[in-house]
Parts: structure tokens; sequence; C-alpha cells
């Protein structure tokens, strides 16, 4: 596709980090019309995108950079890659810090670099900050350090904005081509007008675009996914609630309940904790700037707390139906379906709680299993397939709801004779089908569960 109505004449960007959101959005941008060159320190992630080769899993990244090699390519060298575009976005790690912070290690290297090579360049240039920061950062930390190293005046020399991208990792490609929304928070009108206009050209829809200061784009990324971990808690909540209740079912509170304009169905399907590498952590963070700013924190430290002890309460479902030396059966470790990512996941969590009270588990996922591999291995039994890993459990639990897992065959859950265990997180089997079988739990409807 060509970038046909660009209003404005960005052509040539430059993206600094090519993970999980860095390579999806190069190649996006690519793929839109523009010029891209993607920078990264990790000589492989290089290599593999000038190559084509995705450097995340990502579903739809391999077709988009192979469809794109004409117009992305890939360096090690930033000053270069400054030199030879009109917009830069940074999308590097920012760690969380203990406390509940971001950590701006990598960040503030990035931008001592491109103030550098701003200082020997004459066109004015964009910087536009990506990664997820604390409010704050961006006009205290960020902004400095590019005045400093450039010697040039931000707003009036070059441009700088702080523009999150919000998406879900297994969605990344349709999610940055078709936004809810646009978040651009600007350094003066003119580099506002610039990024919307590189949105405009990116966006395959028409979203809103909502523009303002640093701190407030800074405090509405942190608020929104807050706000989406806060809704994840309530559906966990009803779900809780509608175990105790004879006759209750989640599944059916919450379709109503999401049809109310105020409220939305999106992530309110009561069943367990959230993950991932930003859930957490962005929730976390605010409130660690609540506290920090003397306001309270306690709606979202009850969010985080109420999460933690998800896992901690199916672990123990789990153990009460367990027989002695038996094994349990963890299908999924992704923290979502159609990602590799295990970070903070539900199925990674429970193994490892499970391991720790000396219970033999096994453990299988579609795509996580490399990841899981680092931090579980020697510990569990990495089975071949679903069917592997149900077939040496009692207890099976279904911890992510991948399409995989809904095809659980019936017929390896009978076999041996034994009737398993069948906890199903998402309740993503039919009841009358399994329910017959195997002693069936899908968590969230009435009288089902029967835990303290
Ligand atoms: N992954 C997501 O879904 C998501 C969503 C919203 C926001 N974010 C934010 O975006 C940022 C990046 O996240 P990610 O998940 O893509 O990280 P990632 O770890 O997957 O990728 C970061 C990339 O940056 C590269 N890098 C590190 N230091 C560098 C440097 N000095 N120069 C060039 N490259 C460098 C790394 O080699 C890596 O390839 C984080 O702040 C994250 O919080 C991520």
């Amino acid at each position: 596709m060509k970038l046909t109505e660009n209003p404005n004449s960005v052509r040539n960007i430059s993206v600094v980090g090519l993970g999980k959101l860095g390579a999806p959005l190069a190649a996006c941008l690519a793929h839109r019309g523009y010029q891209i060159t993607g920078v990264d320190l990790d000589d492989t992630k290089v290599q593999a995108i000038n190559e084509g080769i995705p450097t995340v899993f990502e579903p739809g990244l391999k077709e988009l950079l192979q469809s794109t090699r004409e117009r992305l390519s890939a360096t090690k060298d930033l000053e270069g890659a400054i030199h030879n575009s009109q917009v830069t976005f940074i999308l590097v790690p920012t760690p969380s810090e203990v406390q509940g912070g971001f950590s701006l290690r990598h960040v503030v290297p990035v931008c001592e670099r491109i103030g550098d090579a701003l200082r020997k360049k004459s066109d004015r240039h964009l910087v536009v900050l990506t990664s997820t920061v604390l409010p704050g950062s961006t006009a205290n930390e960020v902004m400095p350090i590019l005045e400093k190293r450039s010697g040039k005046r931000c707003g009036r020399e070059f441009g700088l904005c702080y523009s999150p991208e919000f998406v879900a990792l297994g969605n990344v490609i349709r999610d940055l081509l078709s936004p809810d929304f646009i978040l651009i928070g600007e350094s003066d009108p003119r580099s506002g007008d610039l990024l919307a206009s590189v949105y405009k050209g990116l966006c395959e829809n028409d979203p809103p675009v909502a523009r303002m200061n640093f701190v407030n784009a800074e405090l509405t990324k942190l608020s929104v996914n807050t706000f989406v971990t806060t809704k994840i808690t309530f559906a966990n909540m009803l779900a809780r609630i509608c175990e105790r209740l004879p006759g209750a079912n989640v599944d059916v509170v919450t379709s109503a309940l999401g049809l109310d304009s105020r409220i939305g169905a999106k992530y309110l399907k009561g069943a367990i904790g959230y993950g991932g590498p930003c859930f957490p952590r962005d929730n976390l963070a605010l409130a660690a700037l609540a506290r920090g700013v003397n306001a309270t924190a306690t709606l979202a430290e009850a969010t985080d707390s109420v999460n933690r002890q998800e896992v901690r309460r199916l672990a123990k479902l789990v153990q009460s139906k367990l027989p002695v030396n038996g094994v349990v059966g963890i299908l999924g470790l992704s923290y979502k379906p159609n990602t590799d990512v295990v970070e903070e996941s539900q199925g990674l969590l429970l193994a490892q709680i499970l391991l720790a009270e000396g219970i033999s588990v096994a453990v299988y996922d579609p795509a996580g299993m490399k990841n899981a591999r680092k931090v579980l291995d020697g510990s569990v039994v990495f089975a071949e397939s679903t069917e592997a890993c149900a077939q040496v459990a009692d207890v099976i639990v279904i911890a992510t709801a991948w399409e995989q897992f809904k095809r659980l065959p019936p017929a390896i859950l009978t076999r041996n004779n034994a009737r398993r265990v069948l906890v199903d997180c998402w309740r993503v089997l039919d009841a009358r089908t399994y329910g017959p079988i195997v002693e069936y739990f899908p968590l969230g409807v009435g009288t089902n569960v029967e835990i303290g």
C-alpha cells in the first residue's frame, strides 16, 4: 500500500528499538508508504529485519516485513538514522523499578546520542518518545538531555512529543493500523501537527487525536491501563461471587453489564488475574505516582493486591482436587493467546506456586514454551502438545484461552479410566461435552467451586 494523502512532507522516519512494539511499528509505517530506518543495539535484530525476518512473535509481522523490504532497513547507526529521517520514534525498554516507577537507563543514552546528532543537523527534527515513562519524565529528564546535547531549544529548533501506543500483544498490527484514539503530548503545536499527520498516514481508520502537554499524556497512558486492570479485577470479583451463588454465571452477568454504554463489553470476562509486560507494572506505577505526590493510591493498590490473590486462590483449588502424588497439567503459559510472552502470566505463576509446594507440574503452550523454559527449566515436564500435557495430568488447568485448547480431544481425558479434574479458567470448553467425562470446574459458574 502506498502513502497517498499524507498532508505533510514527512517521508523518512527512524524507529529506535526493534522489539515487541518497535518492530511492528516500523513495519506498519513502511506498509503505509513511509521510508523507515530501524535502529537497534542488537546485531541479530538488525540482521533479521534486513532479511525480512520477525524479531519478535507477533501475528502478521512476518508478512508485513516481507512485503515492505524496499522501504524498511535496519542499522546500529543511530546518528546516521537521525540524519536520514525527519521523525524518530523511541521504543527502547523502560524497566520497572522496585518502588514502582520506570527506569530511563535505556532512554537516556539514546537521547544523548540523538541530541549529539541534532547538533550537526540543520533541518528541524521531531523526536517522539513512545516508551512508557512516569509523568514528569519527558519534560524534566528527556527534554533537558536533548537540549543540552544538541545545543538547541525544544519547541523551536527541534520538536518533542510523548506518544504511547495502545496495543495488545497478539493484535499489535491491527491496533497500530486501526487504533481507538491517538494520544499526543507535544512541546509545541507545530510538533503536534506533524506527528498527527504522521499518524494520519499510518492509520487505516480515522481515530480521534487527543493532544495535550507532556504530563497529561504521560498520566493518560498509565490511566488507560490502570482503568482496564480495575475493570478486569471487577469482572473477576463478579466471577468469584458467581461461584458461590447457585445458578449464577458470570458470562450471563457481564454480557448484560457490557451493554451499558457507560461500561462497555471489552475486558469484562470474569476469569483469572491479568499479567503481561504492561498491565501489572502500569498499575503499580500509577500507585507509586499517587504516593509520590501524596495523593491516594488505594484503588490502584487494591487492584494489584486482589489480582495477586487470584492465582493463589487458583492454586488452592487445584491442590484441593489433586490426588496424592498427582500431576497438574497447565495449558497456557503466555499471558494471553497469540503471544509468546510469559511475563507475569497466570499459568507461569501457578506453576511456580505449585512447584514450591512440591507438586509435579506438566506444561504446554502453543507459543510460550521457549520463554517459559528460561524460567521453569528443569522443574516441570514440558509436554509436546495439548494432548500430551492433558494425558499425564490428574488435574488439568486451562490458564490461557488459546484456540487450540478449545479442541482438547475428549478421548484423551478418558484414557487410563482415570477421572480427571479439569479447571477451565476461561470457560472455553462446552460443559455438556466435558462435564460427563471429567470433574469439570468452569470458573465463574455457581456452586462449581468449593474452596475457602
Ligand atoms: N510491548 C507492548 O505491548 C508495549 C505496549 C505499550 C508500551 N510499551 C512500551 O514500549 C517500550 C518498549 O517495549 P517493548 O515491549 O517493545 O520492548 P522490547 O524489550 O521488546 O524491545 C526493546 C528493543 O530496544 C532495543 N534497545 C535497547 N536499548 C537500545 C538502544 N540504546 N539503542 C537501540 N535499541 C535499543 C532492544 O535491543 C530491543 O530490541 C517500553 O517502554 C514498554 O513499556 C510496550
